[in-house]
């Protein structure tokens, strides 16, 4: 609805207040500076360049990522250096960072996969000891007066991504985040500079939320979603969360301001955050009580949390992730019954699967468990959208499949 008055306004489209306000109000509630910009990817990508580091440092950067997180590192002149994580909790660790720091290392980028927290303060740690910048990825978590604590305490820089179906939601978007007044300057000097998106390019991107639930949704059902999102795609109406080239590794050094609007919408659900997550963390809540119960085969970090987990210790979870042998499979039957689990983050090291590997810089084999977990992963929705009644209904189709895995 906000959207829709918004779509109105064309004259706010691109500039007015909401990106000054957006910025102070990420302050109050982080207590970083923000720099905002068009997506999360630029906001690392400005990040980046902010740190003037001689062409071909090394950036360390999980196996088990998006693959705009190398793309805005190779954009910035460096290399992406990947790192394995734990398959407990889909995170870097000391010892996997350790083994791969040489002495052109320069940054560690620590991501938050799915909102459960890696070990900020341990990291932080080791980055100071070996003077390497830290930054932590908050694309897909947030945190909120219940934490998770560990989150945004640790770190001098990090950024965040409001794209359409991350923590909040501004349809696109992103903040470099700087407790060093330095880096702030150098990001507000290039967001001086920073071109603004077409008004056609927000107009697709304001338009998305109608387009989903007018046209894509309703066919969901009768097969029809995929061919419409294509031709959608053709007719350019529908702006991709990846672009052919960014996938192909590619990214261009310019940056673009987050139009007005939409840091109207995400300063808007940035106020409401913590309903934002606490649904997450309710329908979290509802898988975890029930994995626990069966013995369904998920994460280490999730299962020995609390029993039973208070509400405010159950994280607010992007996805709820868990290991099957035959997780494909169960995708498979799942989308007979018109149940859509494939997020892109299947059966990938970088992700999405249809990634340039040989782009990426990523060495087959090299982070074993990386490659172990996106094999077997299987991700259940947390989403806004998602009520407590379709999780408990997931579950009941979930379960005589998960038994026979
Ligand atoms: C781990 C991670 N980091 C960074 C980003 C970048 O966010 P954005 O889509 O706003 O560029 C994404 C999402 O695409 C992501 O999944």
């Amino acid at each position: 609805m906000r959207t829709l008055r918004l779509s109105y306004q064309p004259w706010n489209y691109k500039r007015g207040s909401a990106g000054k306000k957006f910025e102070h109000a990420l302050k109050a509630h982080f207590e970083y500076d923000a720099v905002t910009f068009a997506t999360g990817r630029e906001a690392l990508l400005a990040l980046l360049q902010s740190f003037h580091l001689p062409t071909g440092s090394e950036v360390i950067v999980q196996g088990y990522t998006c693959v705009v997180v190398p793309n805005a590192i190779h954009a910035a002149g460096l290399t992406a250096v990947y790192a394995d994580i734990s398959e407990d909790s889909l995170n870097l660790t000391v010892e996997s960072v350790e083994a791969v720091i040489t002495e052109k290392t320069r940054v560690v980028i620590c991501q938050h996969t799915f909102g459960i927290s890696a070990d900020a303060k341990a990291l932080r740690a080791l980055c100071d000891e070996k003077k390497i910048y830290f930054i932590e990825d908050c694309a897909h978590v947030l945190p909120d007066t219940d934490g998770p604590q560990e989150i945004l305490r640790h770190s001098d820089f990090a950024f965040a991504s409001f794209g359409r179906d991350k923590a909040i939601s501004g349809i696109t978007g992103g903040a470099a985040l700087s407790r060093n007044q330095k880096v702030t300057l150098e990001l507000r000097a290039m967001y001086t500079h920073a071109k603004d998106l077409s008004f056609w390019e927000i107009v697709k991107l304001l338009e998305y939320p109608a387009r989903m639930r007018n046209i894509v949704r309703p066919l969901i059902g009768k097969g029809l979603a995929g061919p419409a999102l294509k031709v959608l795609k053709a007719l350019k109406l529908f702006t991709p969360i990846l672009e052919p080239e960014e996938k192909e590794g590619t990214m261009t050094r310019t940056l673009h301001r987050m139009p007005n609007v939409c840091a109207e919408l995400a300063m808007w659900q940035l106020s409401k955050l913590k309903q934002i997550n606490d649904h997450r963390r309710k329908i979290a809540g509802i898988y975890l009580e029930h994995a626990k119960s069966v013995g369904w085969p998920m994460l280490e970090s999730l299962a020995t949390s609390r029993q039973p987990p208070a509400a405010s210790t159950i994280l607010p979870l992007q996805k709820f992730p868990m290991f099957l042998k035959n997780a494909s499979h169960v995708r498979r039957e799942l989308k007979k019954k018109n149940i859509h689990l494939d997020d892109g983050w299947t059966g990938c090291v970088v992700c999405p699967d249809d990634v340039d590997m040989s782009a990426t810089g990523y060495l087959d084999g090299s982070d074993p468990h990386a490659e172990s977990a996106s094999k077997r992963i299987l991700s259940l929705p947390t989403h806004p959208t998602m009520t407590e009644e379709q999780a408990r209904e997931l579950i009941e189709i979930l379960d005589p499949l998960i038994h026979h895995a």
